[in-house]
């Protein structure tokens, strides 16, 4: 039976993605959608033990909103690479059903310029080069960057971001303290 409501067609195509940098207050919605893809077994990811205890840099973080609702986050967390500076990127994250929408290449997009722009020439990250390969980000050769635990050698990416930056970079990937605010 229906009771005679008005009803209007909304579709999500009426509401614009919203990309903007990470602040305080998305802390508790993050960390649930983390939880929701991840699971418990997100604490023994090899990224997230190098990122376990020091901050994420909220400047290169960034978050997706569907007018008010939190559908995505990516997040860069400073390193050394021997003794490069880099951004270790990741969590990425996309709420399942607003995949495939270009959300996640938009936060990624967003992190690089603003990594850019402020003089950072290397993102490191640990992930599928099938997706990340579209975004920039190659395979880093065997043995030139040591993890700080198990990892697949061929999910080790890296993205420059001026000409050559990677040339003559290596070593052991620990956290940059110094960069941590
Ligand atoms: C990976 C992820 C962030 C992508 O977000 P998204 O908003 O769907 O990304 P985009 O819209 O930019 O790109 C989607 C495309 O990438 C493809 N893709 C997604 N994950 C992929 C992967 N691991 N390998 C290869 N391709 C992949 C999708 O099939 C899709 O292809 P299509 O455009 O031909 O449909 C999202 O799927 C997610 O949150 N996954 C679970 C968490 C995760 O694996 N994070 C990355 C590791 S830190």
């Amino acid at each position: 039976m229906v009771f005679g409501a008005a009803f209007t067609e909304h579709s999500l195509a009426d509401l614009s993605l919203i990309i903007s940098p990470e602040q305080p207050d998305d802390d508790v919605q993050i960390e649930k959608l983390s939880e929701r893809t991840f699971g418990p077994g997100r604490f023994a990811r090899t990224a997230y033990r190098l990122r376990e205890g020091h901050s994420h840099l909220r400047e290169f973080s960034f978050t997706a909103r569907i007018g008010t609702l939190l559908v995505g986050s990516v997040r860069l967390a400073p390193i050394f690479i021997g003794k490069s500076k880099a951004l270790l990127l990741g969590p990425l994250t996309v709420e399942p059903p607003f995949r495939s929408r270009g959300i996640g290449r938009a936060l990624i997009e967003a992190s690089l310029e603003a990594a850019k722009k402020s003089g950072v020439k290397l993102v490191l990250l640990v992930g599928d080069e099938p997706y990340y390969g579209r975004l920039g980000f190659k395979k880093v050769p065997k043995g030139k960057v040591e993890m700080p635990g198990p990892v697949d050698p061929d999910r080790v990416l890296i993205a420059e971001l001026a000409p050559a930056a990677f040339e003559g970079v290596e070593g052991a990937v620990t956290p940059d303290w110094d960069a941590v605010k």
